[in-house]
């Protein structure tokens, strides 16, 4: 069923928005402060340049579907929905800009002071997670002296088109985040959003908010990763197409959720040798790669957290389960729990380790030779039985999956703290034991 729409904010997000909802059959009406924008868009010309634009929104301005206003009063009396999408700029220290958006927060709330009708308002700019909870919201409901989830609802919607394919983009999302306090509150959007192909995530406002984030991060992760990588290419004189081109063909461990899951640092015999190898060469060749360069001290840094979340405990007696870079393997070389335990000899803790492939008794080879030479402080704190770290700990540091949950939960005693690394998948998380915790969930 048609909805009937305001659009605030006609930049390239809002304009996009106001065209292709009205596209869709929605009445839109779109709002600026600028007046040549709203005067564009009402007289059926579209206030950006980007591909198919102009037709669209001359099209749906003649069939009566899409006009413009400055009257922000006005089109939220006549409309059930609207979007913002204002400007969220940078201020010169990066902080983000919310002027826009506290005057639209005005605005709408002034005009729902008197409109009888329940109105959805949707967040549509980019803005940090709690923004719409704390101050959306609070500043909608001081200006209209109405209430939340009673007289209107918020929700926060992400954007991903992208400009130079704007209008596709918005048809063919990768995925819509619905963001809402509870699925009534979201309902009309997902209405309005039930022509989309591809998949519909709901959750809250903030963790749509942060989802947005996290997406361009990531984005911006590829490009400085991919240029690194190009530039050493170069400089080695390869042809970074091909190393490119095939690098993208693995989609089991490169394009894929592989290592994207939060957890606890990398490490064993490969990953930070190869690393140290290839920015050591870079070096040699007076290339500087601040994005490869800065993945172990990055990978330090979360070993710290680990060791700053066990001594907040203060508390001298900890355990570790787990020694080994990971589950299944006895190989120590560069473990970060190896580093974790030694940082926490260093500062004086009472450890105990546990882990299920390495005891001293059972290691053969390369391991037993490794523990002797490098580590013998730790070798000696290897325990065979799980039980007598759990018994000896006060924080207990849950460092492999390889662990007996139900023999752990028998064992927990209620003042225990637990410090879970490894991120146990959410069915097998203990979440019963009050003091468990992890450093990045
Ligand atoms: N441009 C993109 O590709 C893109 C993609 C995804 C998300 N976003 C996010 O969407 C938001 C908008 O981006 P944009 O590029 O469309 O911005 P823009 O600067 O092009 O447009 C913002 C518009 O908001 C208007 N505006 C400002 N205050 C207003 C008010 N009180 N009432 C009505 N209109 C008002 C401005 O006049 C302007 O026309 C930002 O938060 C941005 O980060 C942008």
């Amino acid at each position: 069923m048609p909805h009937s729409v305001s659009v605030f904010g006609l930049g390239y997000v809002g304009s996009v928005t106001a065209a292709c909802l009205a596209k869709l059959g929605n009445k839109v009406l779109g709002v600026d402060v600028n007046a040549a924008k709203v005067e564009m868009l009402d007289s059926g010309r579209s206030p950006i340049l980007e591909p198919e634009l102009e037709e669209m929104v001359r099209e749906n301005n003649r069939a009566c579907r899409l006009h413009a206003t400055m009257d922000a009063n006005a089109a939220i009396h006549s409309t059930e929905i609207s979007f913002v999408s204002v400007g969220t700029p940078s201020q010169r220290n990066g902080k983000l800009d919310l002027r826009g958006m506290q005057h639209v927060c005005q605005e709408v709330g002034a005009a729902l002071k008197t409109k009888k009708a329940y109105h959805t308002i949707v967040i549509r700019s980019t803005v940090l997670p709690g923004t719409t909870e704390r101050v959306v919201i609070p500043a909608l409901e001081n200006a209209s002296g109405k209430k939340a989830g009673v007289d209107f609802a918020v929700c926060f919607v992400p954007e991903f088109l992208r400009e130079g394919s704007a209008v596709r983009d918005f048809f063919e999302p990768p995925f819509t985040i619905l963001g809402g306090a509870n699925s009534k509150e979201i309902a009309p959007v997902r209405d309005l959003f039930a022509w989309a192909t591809t998949p519909i995530y709901e959750t809250n406002p903030s963790s749509a908010e942060m989802i947005k984030y996290v997406c361009n991060a990531f984005h911006a992760l590829k490009v400085g990763f991919a240029n690194e990588i190009g530039a050493i290419c170069k400089e080695l004189r390869l042809d970074t197409e091909t190393v490119a081109k095939i690098f993208v063909a693995d989609t089991r461990l490169n394009i894929s959720p592989a290592y994207l899951k939060p957890g606890f640092a990398f490490g064993g015999s490969c990953l930070p040798k190869d690393l140290r190898a290839l920015t050591y060469q870079a070096k040699e060749l007076d290339l500087r790669l601040p994005l490869l360069e800065s993945l172990m001290p990055s990978n330090q840094e979360h070993i710290e957290r680990a060791v700053s979340a066990i001594l907040q405990a203060k508390k001298r007696k900890v355990g570790l389960l787990g020694l080994s870079f990971k589950p299944g393997t006895d190989d120590l070389r560069e473990s970060p729990l190896v580093h974790l335990a030694k940082r926490l000899l260093g500062e004086g803790c009472d450890l105990k380790i546990w882990d299920q492939s390495v005891s001293l008794g059972q290691l053969i080879g390369s391991n037993r030779q490794f523990i002797q030479d490098e580590i013998p402080h730790l070798g000696s704190l290897l325990c065979d039985d799980a039980s007598a770290v759990i018994q000896h700990a006060d924080v207990l540091v849950l460092g492999t999956k390889a662990v007996d949950k139900d023999s752990l939960m028998a064992q927990l005693r209620p003042e225990q703290k637990l410090l879970d690394l490894v991120n146990l998948e959410k069915g097998h998380r203990l979440s019963n034991h009050s003091a468990y915790e992890g450093i990045c969930w």
